[in-house]
Protein backbone atom coordinates (compact mmCIF):
# COMPACT_ATOMS: atom_id res chain seq x y z
CA UNK A 1 0.00 0.00 0.00
CA UNK A 2 2.71 2.10 1.28
CA UNK A 3 4.03 1.60 -2.54
CA UNK A 4 1.24 2.78 -4.35
CA UNK A 5 1.02 6.06 -2.46
CA UNK A 6 4.78 7.00 -2.85
CA UNK A 7 4.28 6.00 -6.60
CA UNK A 8 1.30 8.22 -6.77
CA UNK A 9 3.42 11.03 -4.72
CA UNK A 10 6.81 10.76 -6.81
CA UNK A 11 4.68 10.58 -10.49
CA UNK A 12 2.68 14.26 -9.18
CA UNK A 13 6.31 15.85 -8.76
CA UNK A 14 7.36 14.62 -12.07
CA UNK A 15 5.24 16.96 -13.38
CA UNK A 16 6.13 19.77 -11.47
CA UNK A 17 7.67 22.50 -14.40
CA UNK A 18 9.44 24.28 -10.82
CA UNK A 19 11.29 20.75 -9.77
CA UNK A 20 12.00 19.66 -13.32
CA UNK A 21 13.99 23.53 -13.92
CA UNK A 22 15.26 22.90 -10.55
CA UNK A 23 16.66 19.46 -10.92
CA UNK A 24 17.87 20.19 -14.58
CA UNK A 25 20.08 22.77 -12.66
CA UNK A 26 21.34 20.55 -10.28
CA UNK A 27 20.86 16.94 -11.39
CA UNK A 28 23.44 16.30 -13.97
CA UNK A 29 26.21 19.41 -13.70
CA UNK A 30 29.25 17.67 -11.94
CA UNK A 31 30.39 14.41 -11.93
CA UNK A 32 29.32 13.73 -8.41
CA UNK A 33 25.69 15.35 -9.54
CA UNK A 34 22.79 13.32 -7.56
CA UNK A 35 21.08 12.16 -10.68
CA UNK A 36 24.28 10.62 -11.67
CA UNK A 37 23.57 7.43 -9.71
CA UNK A 38 20.88 6.85 -11.98
CA UNK A 39 21.83 7.63 -14.84
CA UNK A 40 24.59 7.47 -17.36
CA UNK A 41 25.37 11.39 -18.34
CA UNK A 42 23.29 13.82 -20.70
CA UNK A 43 25.44 12.82 -24.02
CA UNK A 44 26.21 9.25 -26.15
CA UNK A 45 29.68 9.85 -25.06
CA UNK A 46 29.09 9.39 -21.64
CA UNK A 47 26.74 6.49 -22.02
CA UNK A 48 29.39 4.62 -24.43
CA UNK A 49 31.90 4.95 -21.68
CA UNK A 50 29.24 3.77 -19.32
CA UNK A 51 28.57 1.39 -21.79
CA UNK A 52 32.16 0.29 -21.80
CA UNK A 53 33.04 0.20 -18.15
CA UNK A 54 30.21 -2.31 -17.23
CA UNK A 55 31.34 -4.57 -19.92
CA UNK A 56 34.53 -4.66 -19.08
CA UNK A 57 33.03 -6.28 -15.72
CA UNK A 58 31.33 -9.51 -18.05
CA UNK A 59 27.84 -7.41 -17.70
CA UNK A 60 25.75 -7.30 -20.94
CA UNK A 61 24.35 -3.79 -21.21
CA UNK A 62 20.97 -1.95 -23.10
CA UNK A 63 21.04 1.73 -24.10
CA UNK A 64 18.42 4.22 -23.68
CA UNK A 65 18.18 7.38 -24.90
CA UNK A 66 15.70 8.93 -22.50
CA UNK A 67 12.64 10.18 -23.58
CA UNK A 68 8.77 10.13 -23.57
CA UNK A 69 5.35 11.57 -23.54
CA UNK A 70 6.47 13.46 -26.75
CA UNK A 71 3.36 15.69 -28.04
CA UNK A 72 4.30 17.50 -31.58
CA UNK A 73 5.87 15.33 -34.66
CA UNK A 74 8.87 17.44 -35.00
CA UNK A 75 9.99 16.06 -31.66
CA UNK A 76 8.94 12.87 -32.46
CA UNK A 77 11.26 12.75 -35.19
CA UNK A 78 13.83 14.67 -33.85
CA UNK A 79 13.85 11.53 -30.84
CA UNK A 80 14.08 9.63 -34.16
CA UNK A 81 16.79 11.05 -35.88
CA UNK A 82 18.90 10.88 -32.74
CA UNK A 83 18.28 6.89 -31.71
CA UNK A 84 19.94 6.71 -35.59
CA UNK A 85 22.73 8.42 -34.58
CA UNK A 86 23.09 6.81 -31.37
CA UNK A 87 23.29 3.87 -33.43
CA UNK A 88 25.67 4.70 -35.94
CA UNK A 89 27.89 5.88 -32.43
CA UNK A 90 27.21 2.44 -31.20
CA UNK A 91 28.45 0.61 -34.18
CA UNK A 92 31.33 3.17 -33.97
CA UNK A 93 32.12 2.52 -30.84
CA UNK A 94 32.28 -1.10 -30.70
CA UNK A 95 29.83 -1.94 -27.87
CA UNK A 96 27.15 -4.24 -27.38
CA UNK A 97 24.67 -3.69 -30.03
CA UNK A 98 21.35 -3.40 -27.84
CA UNK A 99 18.96 -0.24 -27.23
CA UNK A 100 15.37 0.43 -25.55
CA UNK A 101 13.01 2.39 -26.60
CA UNK A 102 9.64 4.18 -25.69
CA UNK A 103 6.89 4.25 -28.37
CA UNK A 104 5.94 7.86 -26.66
CA UNK A 105 8.99 8.85 -27.31
CA UNK A 106 8.26 7.83 -30.77
CA UNK A 107 5.08 9.54 -31.50
CA UNK A 108 2.53 7.46 -29.94
CA UNK A 109 0.54 10.86 -28.53
CA UNK A 110 0.32 12.18 -31.69
CA UNK A 111 -1.46 9.30 -33.81
CA UNK A 112 -0.41 5.59 -34.43
CA UNK A 113 0.97 5.99 -37.50
CA UNK A 114 3.90 8.84 -36.71
CA UNK A 115 4.93 6.57 -34.18
CA UNK A 116 4.75 2.90 -36.50
CA UNK A 117 6.78 5.45 -39.11
CA UNK A 118 9.66 6.30 -36.46
CA UNK A 119 9.91 3.00 -35.11
CA UNK A 120 9.94 0.99 -38.32
CA UNK A 121 13.29 3.73 -39.55
CA UNK A 122 14.65 2.41 -35.88
CA UNK A 123 14.38 -0.98 -36.51
CA UNK A 124 14.83 -0.88 -40.40
CA UNK A 125 18.53 0.88 -39.37
CA UNK A 126 19.02 -1.38 -36.39
CA UNK A 127 18.37 -4.69 -38.18
CA UNK A 128 20.66 -3.68 -40.30
CA UNK A 129 23.62 -3.77 -37.40
CA UNK A 130 22.57 -6.86 -35.89
CA UNK A 131 21.08 -4.73 -33.32
CA UNK A 132 18.47 -5.91 -30.88
CA UNK A 133 15.65 -3.39 -29.74
CA UNK A 134 13.54 -3.81 -26.97
CA UNK A 135 10.09 -1.54 -26.44
CA UNK A 136 10.21 -0.85 -23.02
CA UNK A 137 6.38 -0.47 -21.76
CA UNK A 138 4.25 2.44 -20.30
CA UNK A 139 1.42 2.90 -18.39
CA UNK A 140 -1.84 1.10 -18.86
CA UNK A 141 -3.47 3.13 -20.66
CA UNK A 142 -0.51 2.84 -23.96
CA UNK A 143 -0.41 -1.52 -23.08
CA UNK A 144 -2.70 -3.13 -25.55
CA UNK A 145 -1.65 -0.80 -28.68
CA UNK A 146 2.11 -1.51 -27.59
CA UNK A 147 1.20 -4.56 -28.28
CA UNK A 148 -0.43 -4.13 -31.47
CA UNK A 149 1.86 -2.34 -32.89
CA UNK A 150 4.43 -5.27 -31.97
CA UNK A 151 2.71 -7.84 -33.11
CA UNK A 152 1.95 -6.08 -36.61
CA UNK A 153 5.60 -5.93 -37.09
CA UNK A 154 6.50 -8.55 -35.50
CA UNK A 155 4.30 -9.96 -38.43
CA UNK A 156 5.93 -7.99 -41.39
CA UNK A 157 9.56 -9.65 -40.09
CA UNK A 158 10.54 -7.43 -37.74
CA UNK A 159 11.77 -10.19 -35.34
CA UNK A 160 14.81 -8.55 -33.16
CA UNK A 161 12.74 -6.76 -31.30
CA UNK A 162 10.98 -7.61 -27.78
CA UNK A 163 8.94 -6.06 -25.73
CA UNK A 164 7.91 -5.95 -21.98
CA UNK A 165 5.45 -6.75 -19.69
CA UNK A 166 4.36 -5.95 -15.87
CA UNK A 167 3.83 -8.25 -13.58
CA UNK A 168 1.28 -5.46 -11.55
CA UNK A 169 -1.23 -5.64 -14.18
CA UNK A 170 -3.74 -7.64 -14.15
CA UNK A 171 -3.57 -8.44 -17.98
CA UNK A 172 -0.27 -9.50 -18.06
CA UNK A 173 -0.22 -13.31 -17.75
CA UNK A 174 -2.51 -13.46 -20.82
CA UNK A 175 0.02 -11.26 -22.69
CA UNK A 176 2.97 -13.41 -21.50
CA UNK A 177 0.68 -16.42 -23.45
CA UNK A 178 -0.11 -13.97 -26.03
CA UNK A 179 3.83 -12.77 -27.09
CA UNK A 180 4.80 -16.23 -26.24
CA UNK A 181 2.44 -17.74 -28.97
CA UNK A 182 4.48 -15.35 -31.65
CA UNK A 183 7.76 -16.76 -30.21
CA UNK A 184 9.26 -13.11 -28.90
CA UNK A 185 11.69 -11.86 -25.94
CA UNK A 186 9.56 -11.10 -23.08
CA UNK A 187 11.52 -8.25 -20.40
CA UNK A 188 9.61 -8.99 -17.27
CA UNK A 189 9.68 -5.95 -14.77
CA UNK A 190 6.80 -5.58 -11.86
CA UNK A 191 5.95 -1.79 -13.26
CA UNK A 192 7.15 1.76 -12.73
CA UNK A 193 3.46 3.20 -13.11
CA UNK A 194 1.19 4.27 -10.39
CA UNK A 195 -1.88 2.24 -11.52
CA UNK A 196 -5.50 1.92 -10.73
CA UNK A 197 -7.19 -0.88 -8.78
CA UNK A 198 -8.87 -1.72 -11.66
CA UNK A 199 -6.38 -2.76 -14.34
CA UNK A 200 -3.52 -3.47 -11.43
CA UNK A 201 -2.16 -5.36 -8.03
CA UNK A 202 -1.82 -2.55 -5.44
CA UNK A 203 -0.11 -4.47 -3.18
CA UNK A 204 3.56 -5.82 -3.42
CA UNK A 205 2.64 -9.43 -2.38
CA UNK A 206 0.53 -9.82 -5.27
CA UNK A 207 2.73 -8.06 -8.13
CA UNK A 208 5.68 -10.61 -6.72
CA UNK A 209 3.19 -13.45 -6.51
CA UNK A 210 2.08 -12.19 -10.13
CA UNK A 211 5.77 -11.87 -11.12
CA UNK A 212 6.65 -15.52 -10.12
CA UNK A 213 4.08 -16.62 -12.50
CA UNK A 214 4.64 -14.93 -15.65
CA UNK A 215 8.19 -16.21 -14.72
CA UNK A 216 7.75 -19.79 -14.76
CA UNK A 217 5.30 -19.26 -18.18
CA UNK A 218 8.59 -17.53 -20.03
CA UNK A 219 11.00 -20.00 -18.72
CA UNK A 220 8.53 -22.88 -20.02
CA UNK A 221 7.04 -21.55 -23.42
CA UNK A 222 9.26 -18.49 -23.95
CA UNK A 223 12.11 -17.27 -25.79
CA UNK A 224 14.90 -15.95 -23.92
CA UNK A 225 13.41 -14.29 -21.24
CA UNK A 226 14.63 -11.42 -19.54
CA UNK A 227 13.86 -11.08 -15.89
CA UNK A 228 13.91 -7.50 -14.97
CA UNK A 229 14.34 -6.85 -10.94
CA UNK A 230 16.29 -5.64 -8.02
CA UNK A 231 14.40 -7.90 -5.57
CA UNK A 232 17.40 -10.19 -4.14
CA UNK A 233 14.18 -12.40 -2.89
CA UNK A 234 12.63 -13.18 -6.66
CA UNK A 235 15.79 -13.21 -8.10
CA UNK A 236 16.10 -16.10 -5.62
CA UNK A 237 12.88 -17.26 -6.58
CA UNK A 238 14.17 -16.76 -10.46
CA UNK A 239 17.19 -19.01 -9.71
CA UNK A 240 15.03 -22.05 -7.88
CA UNK A 241 12.57 -22.31 -10.62
CA UNK A 242 15.67 -22.19 -13.20
CA UNK A 243 16.79 -25.11 -11.67
CA UNK A 244 13.64 -27.11 -10.81
CA UNK A 245 12.77 -27.06 -14.63
CA UNK A 246 16.29 -28.22 -15.59
CA UNK A 247 16.68 -24.28 -17.59
CA UNK A 248 20.16 -23.68 -18.79
CA UNK A 249 21.72 -20.30 -17.31
CA UNK A 250 22.75 -19.66 -21.09
CA UNK A 251 18.75 -19.44 -21.84
CA UNK A 252 17.56 -16.65 -19.80
CA UNK A 253 19.07 -13.26 -18.42
CA UNK A 254 18.71 -11.16 -15.22
CA UNK A 255 18.65 -7.17 -16.03
CA UNK A 256 18.90 -4.03 -13.33
CA UNK A 257 18.58 -0.44 -13.90
CA UNK A 258 21.95 1.39 -14.26
CA UNK A 259 23.61 2.49 -10.44
CA UNK A 260 21.33 0.33 -8.36
CA UNK A 261 22.30 -3.42 -6.43
CA UNK A 262 25.63 -3.44 -7.73
CA UNK A 263 26.43 -5.52 -5.01
CA UNK A 264 23.81 -7.95 -6.33
CA UNK A 265 24.76 -7.65 -10.26
CA UNK A 266 28.24 -8.61 -9.33
CA UNK A 267 27.07 -11.63 -7.27
CA UNK A 268 25.34 -12.73 -10.10
CA UNK A 269 27.76 -12.42 -12.34
CA UNK A 270 29.89 -14.41 -10.37
CA UNK A 271 27.39 -16.89 -10.22
CA UNK A 272 27.32 -17.42 -13.74
CA UNK A 273 24.24 -15.66 -15.15
CA UNK A 274 23.83 -13.62 -17.74
CA UNK A 275 23.21 -9.84 -16.54
CA UNK A 276 22.38 -7.03 -18.41
CA UNK A 277 22.13 -3.22 -17.27
CA UNK A 278 19.68 -0.63 -18.69
CA UNK A 279 21.54 2.18 -19.10
CA UNK A 280 19.71 5.06 -19.48
CA UNK A 281 21.41 8.66 -20.64
CA UNK A 282 20.09 12.20 -22.22
CA UNK A 283 19.26 15.41 -20.99
CA UNK A 284 15.36 14.19 -20.77
CA UNK A 285 16.39 12.49 -17.48
CA UNK A 286 13.82 13.83 -15.00
CA UNK A 287 10.52 11.67 -15.45
CA UNK A 288 13.09 8.44 -15.00
CA UNK A 289 14.82 10.09 -12.60
CA UNK A 290 11.46 10.78 -10.51
CA UNK A 291 10.00 7.13 -11.20
CA UNK A 292 12.91 5.90 -9.05
CA UNK A 293 12.55 8.04 -6.07
CA UNK A 294 9.16 6.71 -6.49
CA UNK A 295 10.28 3.17 -5.84
CA UNK A 296 12.92 3.90 -3.09
CA UNK A 297 11.80 7.20 -0.67
CA UNK A 298 14.54 6.67 0.59
CA UNK A 299 16.80 8.02 -1.83
CA UNK A 300 15.22 11.80 -1.52
CA UNK A 301 17.59 11.57 1.20
CA UNK A 302 21.03 10.97 -0.62
CA UNK A 303 18.93 13.81 -3.65
CA UNK A 304 18.63 16.01 -0.36
CA UNK A 305 21.97 15.63 0.33
CA UNK A 306 23.23 16.05 -3.26
CA UNK A 307 21.57 18.93 -4.11
CA UNK A 308 22.83 21.06 -0.53
CA UNK A 309 25.96 19.97 -1.35
CA UNK A 310 25.77 21.44 -5.23
CA UNK A 311 25.05 24.84 -3.86
P1 LIG B 1 10.98 -3.41 -5.70
O1 LIG B 1 10.53 -2.08 -6.12
O2 LIG B 1 10.10 -4.28 -4.87
O3 LIG B 1 12.41 -3.32 -5.10
C1 LIG B 1 13.13 -4.41 -4.57
C2 LIG B 1 14.44 -3.92 -3.99
O4 LIG B 1 15.26 -3.38 -5.03
C3 LIG B 1 14.31 -2.74 -3.00
O5 LIG B 1 14.07 -3.21 -1.71
C4 LIG B 1 15.64 -2.06 -3.16
O6 LIG B 1 16.63 -2.76 -2.45
C5 LIG B 1 15.94 -2.22 -4.61
N1 LIG B 1 15.43 -1.06 -5.41
C6 LIG B 1 14.36 -1.06 -6.23
N2 LIG B 1 14.22 0.15 -6.81
C7 LIG B 1 15.22 0.92 -6.33
C8 LIG B 1 15.60 2.27 -6.55
N3 LIG B 1 14.94 3.06 -7.37
N4 LIG B 1 16.70 2.74 -5.88
C9 LIG B 1 17.40 1.94 -5.05
N5 LIG B 1 17.07 0.65 -4.81
C10 LIG B 1 16.00 0.15 -5.43
N6 LIG B 1 9.03 -0.63 -15.73
C11 LIG B 1 8.07 -0.42 -16.63
O7 LIG B 1 6.94 -0.12 -16.25
N7 LIG B 1 8.35 -0.51 -17.98
C12 LIG B 1 9.58 -0.85 -18.44
O8 LIG B 1 9.78 -0.93 -19.66
C13 LIG B 1 10.60 -1.10 -17.49
N8 LIG B 1 11.86 -1.45 -17.87
C14 LIG B 1 12.77 -1.87 -16.91
C15 LIG B 1 14.01 -2.40 -17.30
C16 LIG B 1 14.86 -2.92 -16.34
C17 LIG B 1 16.16 -3.52 -16.77
C18 LIG B 1 14.49 -2.91 -14.96
C19 LIG B 1 15.38 -3.51 -13.91
C20 LIG B 1 13.31 -2.34 -14.59
C21 LIG B 1 12.45 -1.80 -15.53
N9 LIG B 1 11.24 -1.22 -15.15
C22 LIG B 1 10.29 -0.98 -16.11
C23 LIG B 1 11.02 -0.82 -13.75
C24 LIG B 1 10.28 -1.86 -12.95
O9 LIG B 1 8.95 -1.94 -13.38
C25 LIG B 1 10.29 -1.50 -11.46
O10 LIG B 1 9.64 -0.27 -11.28
C26 LIG B 1 11.65 -1.41 -10.84
O11 LIG B 1 12.50 -2.40 -11.33
C27 LIG B 1 11.57 -1.54 -9.30
O12 LIG B 1 11.01 -2.77 -8.97
P2 LIG B 1 11.86 -4.03 -8.44
O13 LIG B 1 11.52 -5.19 -9.29
O14 LIG B 1 13.29 -3.71 -8.39
O15 LIG B 1 11.25 -4.35 -7.03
Amino acid sequence: MLDAVSKAFFHGLARSRMLKHLASRYGMRRPSSFARRFIAGETIDEALEAARAIQAGGLLITLDQLGESVTGPEDASQATRTYLTVIDRIVAAGVERNISVKLTQLGLDIDRATCVDNLRRILDAAGRHEFFVRIDMENSPYVETTLDIFETLWGQGYRHAGVVLQSALFRSEADTDRVNRLGARVRLVKGAYKEPRTVAYQRKAEVDAAFMRIARKLMTGGVYPAIATHDARLIDATKRLAAELDVAKTTFEFQMLYGIRRDLQARLVADGYLFRVYVPFGDEWFPYFMRRLGERPANVGFVLKGVLGER
